[in-house]
């Protein structure tokens, strides 16, 4: 029988609940994938305190669960944190910000002492770039920003009518072929207005959760 997308997504979101330790505060990430997940947390949600969440749109689905979203900066450093990718390899290093989330997402991550990332086996890629990478840019250096990105090697495109939850715009980075995802992300990261990048690479995934027709994977790097 095969299984679909949805299926193998519902299946890794259903492993990870296993890492979330009682009593926690658990940092949430965005995306289908996450959604998942978050219907799986409204479930044991008296085992839990609460949730940390990476974007409006995870707060809004947690806050449907009766889950209490706290905010970051009243949690401290969290237990845990599971969110999707759009792609990753297996040193554990991602695209994200596929939803436009990557800079929430990025800061709930660096506050999570592991890191639970829960993909359909379609993410796992060799080498990263195939999906454009998501850039969150301040509005008024777009075109600055997108001119260092082309001396760079990469085709940036406006993601067109949309604005972060933090009030800026999102550049999607065409043609990369990222052979050291370490260095371009700080690269990337120390252009004027970029406010961060969609690779995840300085802080990888610690555990990488892969929904496959013969079941979920476990990997760490
Ligand atoms: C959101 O900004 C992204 O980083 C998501 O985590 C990523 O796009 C994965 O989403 P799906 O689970 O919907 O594929």
């Amino acid at each position: 029988m095969t299984m679909t997308q949805d299926e193998l997504k519902k299946a890794v979101a259903q492993a990870a609940i296993a890492h979330v330790p009682a009593d926690c505060i658990v940092g949430v990430g965005t995306g289908s994938t996450a959604n998942f997940f978050i219907d799986e947390l409204g479930k044991i949600k008296h085992r839990i305190r609460g949730a940390v969440a990476s974007s409006e749109a995870s707060a809004k689905r947690l806050q449907g669960h009766g889950i209490e979203v706290v905010s970051l900066n009243d949690a401290g450093s969290l237990p845990v944190y599971v969110d999707g990718a759009d792609e990753i390899t297996r040193h554990m290093h991602m695209i994200k910000g596929g939803g436009g989330a990557l800079t929430r997402e990025k800061i709930v991550a660096a506050a999570s002492r592991k890191f639970v990332c829960v993909c359909d086996a379609s993410k796992l890629v060799d080498v990263l770039g195939k999906f454009p990478l998501p850039i969150e840019v301040i509005p008024m250096a777009r075109s600055y920003v997108a001119r260092q990105v082309v001396v760079l090697g990469g085709q940036p495109k406006l993601r067109e009518g949309f604005t972060t939850d933090n009030g800026n715009i999102i550049l999607d980075v065409h043609g990369l072929n990222i052979l050291n995802p370490v260095e371009l992300e700080t690269t990337l990261n120390n252009i004027a207005g970029v406010v961060t990048n969609g690779l995840f690479a300085r802080r990888p995934a610690d555990v990488l959760l892969l929904g496959t027709p013969g079941g979920v994977q476990t990997l760490t790097a």
